[in-house]
């Protein structure tokens, strides 16, 4: 069961018309952060901030959550979400910009955790600099990995379900990751980064 400023950041993104994960998707995510005890996580994606809510929650208490946007009026969403909840401002830096071009100026293993919410043309570089950003122990996520349960159906050949199959083939053939898809939400893609 969501917490009320989780119930109001979801009625937030639901208002605006931003996608959030589902409430298992974000326990998990929160789990993961816990487990990791998580001090320095990236969201590429920011919505709402329904996912980054979930993220704090599990995260070390000094911990700082980056999470990136294109779209000014999400991030605007996501800092009203994140001020309702009493999060401290030094706990979140909210970057306006495409991805594509902020990923390659963040620090190599420097993070414990890396999001990856949909952005399906350009998902594969993300995943590439989302796994040369993360420690040696830290963890890739990507949500709405099955891509509305469309990605296992054999008829489909569209993008992005072909490009998220190639990103699963690559994740799974690289002997230095140890994914794993959970069925929670649109699917949950973890994988852990070895060495
Ligand atoms: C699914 S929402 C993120 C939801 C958030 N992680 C959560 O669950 O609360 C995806 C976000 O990424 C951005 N986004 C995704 N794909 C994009 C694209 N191709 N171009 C521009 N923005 C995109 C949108 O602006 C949106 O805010």
């Amino acid at each position: 069961m969501d917490s009320p400023e989780l119930q109001q950041a979801r009625s937030r993104a639901a208002e605006f018309g931003i996608p959030a994960i589902s409430p298992a998707t974000g326990a998990t995510l929160r789990t993961l952060a816990a487990t990791l005890q998580a001090k320095t996580v990236v969201e590429v994606g920011t919505g709402a901030g329904v996912a980054a809510l979930y993220l704090l929650a599990g995260m070390a208490p000094q911990g700082v959550l980056t999470t990136i946007d294109v779209e000014a009026e999400h991030q605007r969403q996501a800092k009203a979400s994140f001020k309702a909840s009493g999060i401290a401002p030094g706990r979140t830096r909210t970057i306006l910009g495409r991805p594509g071009e902020v990923l390659p100026r963040l620090a190599d293993s420097a993070y414990d955790l890396v999001l990856v919410a949909e952005w399906p043309e350009q998902l594969a570089e993300h995943v590439e600099q989302g796994l040369r950003l993360l420690r040696p122990g830290g963890v890739l996520a990507i949500t709405n990995a099955l891509w509305h349960d469309q990605v296992p159906d054999p008829a489909r050949r569209d993008e992005p379900v072909t490009a998220l199959r190639r990103i699963f083939a690559r994740i799974r053939e690289d002997e230095s990751l140890a994914p794993v898809l959970l069925p929670v939400g649109s699917g949950l893609l973890v994988a852990s980064k070895l060495r």
